[in-house]
């Protein structure tokens, strides 16, 4: 919240005036530094007891990397694969909750591999592909992208001076009806069966050279955790209405959006 205060901000005072905001940001900033740097300092002190995981991978990599340069590498994973896969979850839900037969579809198709669902499994399960990719194209959580001129250009009959940041709106491409049909519904079956021309459109992890490094462990942990909600229990919706939306560092309700965990319907077994 401080960081998008911030990025928002008119007048960008630099980071060592000493403002309440300053202040916040470089307190949390801190927090995170001692956090991930206690983490770094013990596989430092002991790397034979690491786990198999993405900070093991980079220490092995071919560039031995200094400890400043494994807490940055690390913090830049934490913060840029935290929010938004808490974010894409929390709209999820939301349509999940607002469409209980699409959710019972969906929690069959899981239920049928007799079960619970595991990584191996999401092959055998398109429907929730298709709705991780449809809750993404409603709701992207990084809802643009910004990029700097690096020369004078003219786009679209507009000037854009050399340094000027231009701001690329994936939630306006994702809602234009040019490039979905029905493009303010849920309708994940878009992206069923080929699904290509659906895709032409869809960069929730954007493109090019910068395109989200996580992409495909998105993907999987979004549909792993999909997968296993549907397969064991229903959403209801606690508050009906509208939500709105509210561009902060990700694209967020506007309100806390809550729900009901209940058990499944009659007839219906959890897998063990
Ligand atoms: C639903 C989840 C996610 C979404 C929607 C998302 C979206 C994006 C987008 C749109 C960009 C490009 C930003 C730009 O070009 O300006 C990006 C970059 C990036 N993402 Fe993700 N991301 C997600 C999850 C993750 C995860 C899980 C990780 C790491 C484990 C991650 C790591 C990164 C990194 C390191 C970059 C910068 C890449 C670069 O500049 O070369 N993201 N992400």
């Amino acid at each position: 919240m401080h960081l998008s205060r911030r990025n928002w901000s008119l007048l960008r005072l630099p980071l060592w005036m000493l403002t309440p905001l300053h202040r916040a940001l470089l307190g949390t900033r801190r927090t995170l530094d001692d956090f991930v740097g206690a983490v770094i300092d013990a596989r430092l002190a002991d790397p034979g007891a690491a786990p198999d995981d993405m900070l093991a991978a980079i220490m092995a990599g071919k560039a031995e990397l200094s400890r400043a340069a494994l807490v940055n590498e690390t913090k830049t994973l934490f913060v840029a694969g935290f929010e938004t896969t808490a974010t894409a979850l929390t709209w999820l839900f939301h349509l999940l909750s607002r469409h209980p037969a699409w959710a019972a579809s969906l929690g069959e198709e899981a239920r049928a591999l007799g079960r619970p669902p595991g990584l191996s499994d999401l092959r055998q399960l398109p429907r929730i592909a298709a709705t991780v990719e449809e809750a993404m194209r409603l709701y992207p959580p990084v809802y643009n992208m910004g990029r700097e001129a690096a020369q004078d250009d003219l786009l679209d009959g507009h000037a854009v001076p050399k340094g000027v940041t231009v701001l690329v709106s994936i939630l306006a491409i994702h809602r234009d009806p040019a490039a979905f049909e029905e493009a303010t519904q849920f309708r994940p079956g878009r992206f069923l069966g080929d699904g290509a021309a659906a895709r032409r459109a869809l960069l929730p992890y954007a493109w090019g050279r910068h395109q989200c490094i996580g992409n495909h462990f998105a993907d999987l942990e979004l549909a792993l955790v999909l997968a296993r909600i549907v397969a064991a229990r229903r959403l209801l919706p606690v508050e009906e209405g509208e939500v709105g939306l509210l561009g902060r560092t990700t694209l967020v309700p506007d309100r806390p959006i809550r729900l009901k965990v209940a058990p499944l319907a009659r007839g219906e077994v959890a897998p063990a």
